[in-house]
């Protein structure tokens, strides 16, 4: 077993040939060689260290902190499906990824990022910035004039979108053409979209980070991130953070994740119609004051994700009349969905977001996200319809 090389062009063949489609890629990619008995899926490769003497190349794995066989078959998986000239990186969280893209900021630089980003990415943001290793900015990621007025002086565009809880879109092929224009770095957190339904590598994105632990991996088993990126200079400064700060996968989540992807297109493809016909059920509920989805016509991001995006994703808000104590108490009398934080699994999970205290107060007390999973659509919205209706209380 080598090492494998850098460009994906070289790399192992993909079974079938280099220009499947994305819904064939999640199967047939990360897979052995096809030789005479060879396993048909990927081996876990449990191992620290590699053979070798004399000096050590880029090329080489060398340690198990540098590269792992079992994380390559998904890192290559994932390159394929943004779209990338290179493999990704496996990073052991999402969050992790999102550090070692924040690490590309140079000292006292600039930072742009969404205010309804991931709490965990904002809370990150500031915590660099409160140790004087950067400086932010956040902006309102609809507003694009605002944003592209931002971006005077800065070093990095953070984008995410739909925006997580708030399902904002952002104008992704404008705002990544003024960020070049100004020669500032791109990075966009393509989580909750996914690679099947948007591209950010293709619209001029430098770098697309995910939480792995969400849709990628798809059943709530296993806490993973990944960047990809096409630029070499940019994989080979991330790749060498990954190292040095040792937030590297084990190759058990690495393998597992990649089970999971091989279903991808078929979960989202089920969600993603499961959560537009619940989205515009929920319009008519009288006890829903809001529902925030851009698959809705009327939704303020619907043209934007019409244009970008192959679906409309599976993640949906609602903010309901009343207050967060009454919001809680429907949360408590769902019987199917399950109360938890986290999206992007097979079953469907349903969180009231203020819970958590670092959550932005722009978010209403009563704003519930639904992750939309693939169960029978009428029965999620049976369980929804009740205890919205207050049937149980
Ligand atoms: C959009 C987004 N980005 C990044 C993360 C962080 O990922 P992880 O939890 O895998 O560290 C999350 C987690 O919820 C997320 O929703």
């Amino acid at each position: 077993m080598t090492a494998r090389p850098d460009d994906l062009a070289t790399a192992l063949p993909l079974h079938g040939g280099p220009d499947l489609r994305p819904d064939t890629v999640v199967v047939a990619g990360g897979r052995p060689a096809p030789e005479h008995d060879a396993p048909v899926g990927p081996s876990i490769v449990l191992t620290s260290t590699y053979r070798g003497a004399g000096e050590i190349t880029a090329a080489d794995r060398a340690y198990g902190r540098f590269g792992n066989p079992t994380w390559e078959d998904l890192e290559d998986v994932l390159a394929r499906l943004e779209g990338a000239r290179l493999p990704g990186l496996l990073y052991a969280s999402g969050l992790a990824a999102v550090a070692s893209v924040l690490a590309l900021v140079p000292a006292g630089g600039r930072l742009v990022l969404p205010r309804h980003s991931y709490q965990g990415s904002l809370a990150l943001a500031a915590d660099l910035e409160a140790r004087g290793l950067l400086r932010v900015a956040t902006v309102d990621v609809t507003d694009t004039d605002a944003v592209v007025a931002a971006l005077d002086g800065a070093d990095l565009l953070w984008l995410e979108s739909p925006t997580n809880p708030m399902l904002e879109v952002a104008d992704l092929p404008a705002l990544l053409a003024a960020a070049r224009e100004r020669g500032v770095r791109t990075c966009v957190d393509n989580t909750f979209a996914t690679p099947l339904a948007q591209r950010p590598l293709e619209l001029g994105a430098d770098v697309v980070v995910h939480s792995v632990t969400k849709y990628l991996a798809g059943h709530s088993d296993v806490v993973l991130g990944a960047a990809v990126t096409s630029d070499p200079g940019l994989r080979e400064r991330l790749h060498g953070h990954r190292s040095l700060h040792g937030a590297v996968p084990g190759p058990f989540e690495a393998w597992l994740a990649l089970r999971g992807v091989r279903t991808l297109a078929v979960r989202v493809e089920r969600s993603a119609a499961t959560a537009g016909e619940l989205a515009r059920r929920l319009q008519d509920h009288p006890a829903v004051r809001e529902v925030r989805y851009p698959g809705l016509p009327g939704d303020p991001g619907h043209a934007r994700a019409a244009a970008q995006m192959a679906n409309f994703g599976s993640v949906l808000a609602i903010v309901l009349d009343g207050d967060a104590a009454g919001a809680e108490a429907v949360v408590d009398a769902l019987r199917l969905w399950t109360p938890a934080t986290s999206l992007g699994g097979v079953e469907s999970l349903v969180e009231r977001r203020r819970r958590h205290h670092e959550e932005r107060h722009s978010v209403p007390e009563t704003l519930l996200r639904l992750s939309v999973g693939i169960e029978n659509v009428e029965d999620l919205w049976a369980d929804l319809d009740r205890a919205l209706s207050g049937a149980d209380r």
